[in-house]
């Protein structure tokens, strides 16, 4: 099989025709403003160029050929210095064809992306990275990493072998023999391209993955760091933030959720101005504000759920819009959307009965959700062990997202904006609960699926994020960290 290297630009760029041998290219990008480049008194061959780069159709020695044949050896300096400016504007693509035919092609995400065509050294052994992954985008496929700049559309099944190949470390020259009918430069040009990508890591003489040996790269877990490098800014060119990516297709979901049941208990509501008096300083609250575990024997009262939630979760104020409105409270939230609703699982609490409830934070009461049952037992024996079981939990409260309030308005950041307003969340109520003298922790984990059986809710539309024990102080049980 005989291998070519086609360059092209990026499908985004624009052409921008100012006159007879002056174009202006430009690149949208998100994270930096957009790239551009002009290029003034371009000879018919140098004009072509640009032509045949738009079309993809030739790679660098056609290119340079046809540039030396009309213009000689000057106008190859000038071709050098046109595709440098445009690399260096992260507007080129490079295509591999086996034959003719395209194989794989790598189009820079970010302008930190450059072309090396000889990283492949040619005795070492490489292993496809753990950070690579396949997906399909509308009818193609694409290799993406969260340790590149750039990404690869893979042409078809020929090239998905290729890759497959790949899960065992191979040299390029072991790659070749394996795959029987590439030739040597195809596999060589093929693994050096997705060097390129970061989707290929060095093996060590002891069988390991080089990435692995970093430190720092070693610790990520593939999510993490997909999610990371999905989430900020840096190496990904998809919409970002305020974006309102289904405006015209899907209706917001409105600022509350409607009541869950008409078995609803009326919460107290606390007299702000008589607290305002009473309460201990902020600061003295912020220093001594501590994760507590265990709790007295007589449980929390329905009374200090009720202020507890008030001071905590309500809603301040709220605004209509044509967006599905706003809400303030006393916890910030991202946009002030704030997706989070409340489910306090009670295990024992004074005047109220065991079950599962939802918090409506603008009516300030409960809503029934389910009777003590299984489910019941079963989050609040897990949360038990989540506090290293020191005491059993007298009140867990799931929090969960309705997650479509965040994704409908904020393309790339949604789920990261959640889990930041969870933060916001849970350092409420841990100073509410010091402000109360109640015994507050949250939660790291929790099992989604079983909550949103619990509640009889779709995962994808609503499910829980965090928790959160509360429950009356007593004597505090001798603390291990080591327990955490
Ligand atoms: C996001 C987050 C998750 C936590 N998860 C747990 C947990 O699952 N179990 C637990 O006992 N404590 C948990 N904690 C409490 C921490 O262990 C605690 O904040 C830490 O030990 C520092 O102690 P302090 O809160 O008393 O200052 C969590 C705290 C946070 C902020």
């Amino acid at each position: 099989m005989e291998a070519s290297l086609l360059l092209s630009l990026r499908p985004e760029v624009s052409l921008n025709e100012q006159s007879a041998g002056q174009v202006t290219l430009e690149a949208p990008f998100v994270s930096l403003p957009n790239t551009s480049a002009t290029f003034k008194q371009l000879s018919p061959a140098l004009r072509s160029v640009i032509d045949r780069l738009l079309a993809g159709d030739a790679s660098e020695s056609d290119l340079s050929a046809q540039v030396l044949t009309a213009d000689g050896i000057a106008g190859l300096g000038k071709l050098n210095a046109i595709l440098q400016h445009l690399a260096a504007r992260a507007m080129l693509c490079h295509t591999l064809c086996a034959d003719g035919d395209p194989l794989v092609t790598i189009t820079p995400l970010t302008i930190y992306y450059r072309f090396n065509p000889d990283l492949l050294k040619p005795d070492t052994r490489y292993v496809l990275s753990r950070f690579a992954h396949c997906r399909r985008e509308q009818d193609r496929m694409i290799l993406e990493s969260p340790l590149s700049y750039a990404r690869v559309e893979l042409h078809g099944s020929h090239a998905l072998s290729l890759l497959s190949a790949l899960v065992q470390p191979q040299t390029c020259h072991e790659l070749t023999v394996s795959l029987g009918d590439a030739a040597d430069d195809l596999a060589n040009q093929l693994m050096n391209l997705l060097l390129n990508a970061q989707a290929l890591s060095a093996v060590e003489e002891d069988g390991s993955a080089a990435e692995d040996h970093d430190p720092a790269l070693a610790q990520w877990e593939f999510h993490d760091l997909l999610f990371h490098s999905r989430s900020r800014l840096g190496r990904h060119n998809n919409p970002f933030g305020k974006a309102y990516p289904f405006e015209d297709q899907i209706k917001p979901l409105p600022a509350i959720k409607p009541d869950m049941s008409e078995d609803v208990i009326p919460l107290y509501k606390p007299d702000l101005d008589a607290i305002k008096q009473t309460d201990p300083p902020f600061s003295q609250v912020l220093e001594n504000r501590r994760s507590i575990r265990s709790y007295a024997d007589q449980p929390i009262t329905d009374r200090q759920l009720g202020e507890f939630l008030y001071r905590a979760a309500r809603v301040e104020m709220s605004y209509e819009d044509d967006k599905g409105g706003v809400t303030f409270r006393p916890y910030p939230g991202g946009g002030a959307l704030h997706a989070l609703e409340i489910y306090p699982v009670i295990g024992r609490c004074e005047n109220i009965p065991s079950g599962l409830y939802h918090y409506n934070p603008q009516a300030h009461h409960l809503c029934r959700v389910s009777e003590q049952n299984w489910y019941v037992d079963t989050l609040l024996e897990m949360a038990w062990h989540m506090i290293a079981q020191q005491s059993r939990p007298q009140i867990l409260f799931v929090i969960a997202a309705r997650f479509q309030r965040i994704q409908w308005k904020y393309a790339s950041i949604a789920y990261s904006v959640i889990l930041k307003d969870l933060g916001g969340l849970y350092q409420t109520m841990y100073l509410v609960a010091e402000a109360m003298g109640l015994a507050p922790c949250a939660l790291g984990g929790g099992h989604s699926d079983l909550f949103a059986q619990a509640a009889n809710l779709n995962y994808y539309a609503e499910t829980s994020v965090g928790g959160f024990v509360l429950g009356s102080r007593g004597e505090q049980k001798p603390w291990i960290l080591g327990e955490l």
